[in-house]
């Protein structure tokens, strides 16, 4: 499957790195809006030539679109490459908004192309093992979960971090993913949603790269604390905070009938997962015993890849990018909603 990459900026050198692992997916095409930055991911990739979107999406020797753009781009990218019957797999969040998002699902089916989406890290080795925990039901029956994601914001490392504080952006649609997906995965889709949010900071400051210094308004609140109901009964308590200088929470872990379940950060293809439990009772590490390992951005991609060629669906479905995007919208809209959409449980990856 030949690969078109669409955004060559901060994150593309991590799926640049993991593509270049698989000579199968060759990237033959970059295009970015600055042409210097796509030029330089070209560069990485023997024959991949910088080309306009347009060209790139119309390209017949792309299989699949890479869209990295930022969120405001998921859509209209997605869409043009869907048009000229392109494969397209996303980063997340899916679309800002629901409207746009339903509108990429329809047109990739009425096409027949693959549409998937970020984040890939839930087939790694670190989250499918404690998927093979929460399976092998030492734990028991889950009935809860807490999900926890704090950091003092992003300005502080990224030299464009203007996005993340706009619509789209925020410590849950940028986060959420990770953990939201997660969490669908372990104790499956959710009913209903409440949250509330706060924005403490009216301007943030850059912190790094030639704007350094630079302020920049916050049009978004930036720390939302709530709850989730999963359809199958179990509750989850959740935090996503970009105002958070210290903590000392977990990243995510599930309380079952019999045990309690340590699941590693979610924003990553490995960490230790960790089980306690009512015969066993100290956390006790459990090794590595599924998933993609080494896992790295573009591991969806790869999953795609042999999904298309099995005929077998991806575990990076539209489904679940469209319905962790409503619960996302939900937890930031400051009321109780009961949730329209579903989606069914990717199966587990290979080990
Ligand atoms: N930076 C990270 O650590 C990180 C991690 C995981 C996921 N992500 C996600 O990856 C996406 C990109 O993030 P980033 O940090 O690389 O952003 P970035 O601003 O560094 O890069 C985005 C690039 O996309 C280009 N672009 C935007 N719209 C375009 C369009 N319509 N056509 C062509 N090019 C376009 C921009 O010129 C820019 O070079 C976001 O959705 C983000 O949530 C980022």
């Amino acid at each position: 499957m030949r690969v078109g990459i669409v955004g060559a900026g901060k994150i593309s050198a991590q799926y640049s790195d993991t593509l270049l692992a698989y000579p199968e997916l060759p990237v033959t095409a970059v295009a970015d809006l600055d042409p210097a930055r796509a030029s330089a991911l070209a560069d990485r990739h023997p024959g991949a030539r910088v080309l306009d979107l347009a060209d790139l999406c119309a390209s017949p020797d792309v299989d699949v679109v890479l869209n990295l753009t930022t969120p405001a781009g998921h859509a209209p990218v997605a869409l043009q490459a869907i048009k000229s019957g392109k494969h397209v797999y996303g980063e997340k969040p899916l679309a800002p908004a629901m409207d746009e998002a339903r509108s990429m699902l329809t047109a990739a089916d009425e096409a027949g192309v693959r549409l998937a989406c970020a984040p890939d890290t839930v087939l790694g080795a670190g989250i499918q093992t404690a998927l093979a925990v929460l399976d092998s039901g030492v734990i028991g029956a889950p009935h809860a979960a807490t999900a926890f994601m704090t950091t003092p914001g992003h300005e502080r490392w990224h030299p464009d971090p203007e996005f993340y504080y706009q619509p789209g952006g925020g410590p849950v649609l940028d986060m959420g993913p990770y953990y939201l997906t997660t969490l669908v995965h372990l104790l499956g889709p959710i009913r209903r949603v409440s949250g509330v949010s706060v924005r403490p900071h009216p301007t943030r400051t850059i912190g790094s790269g030639p704007k350094a210094g630079a302020g920049f308004p916050v049009t978004i609140d930036t720390h939302t604390t709530g709850y989730l109901e999963h359809a199958g009964g179990a509750v989850t308590t959740v935090l996503f905070s970009f105002d958070t200088w210290a903590a000392r929470l977990p990243h995510i872990e599930v309380y079952g009938a019999d045990g309690s379940l340590s699941v590693p950060d979610p924003n990553r293809f490995d960490g230790d997962v960790e089980i306690f439990t009512r015969s066993s009772p100290e956390w006790a590490k459990v090794s590595w015993n599924a998933g993609y390992n080494p896992g790295g951005r573009g591991t969806g991609l790869v999953d795609l890849a042999s999904a298309v060629e099995t005929g077998t669906p991806h575990r990076t479905g539209a489904d679940v990018a469209l319905h962790v995007l409503e619960v996302m919208l939900a937890l930031t809209s400051g009321e109780v909603t009961e949730l329209t959409t579903t989606c069914t449980v990717p199966d587990r990856a290979p080990s």
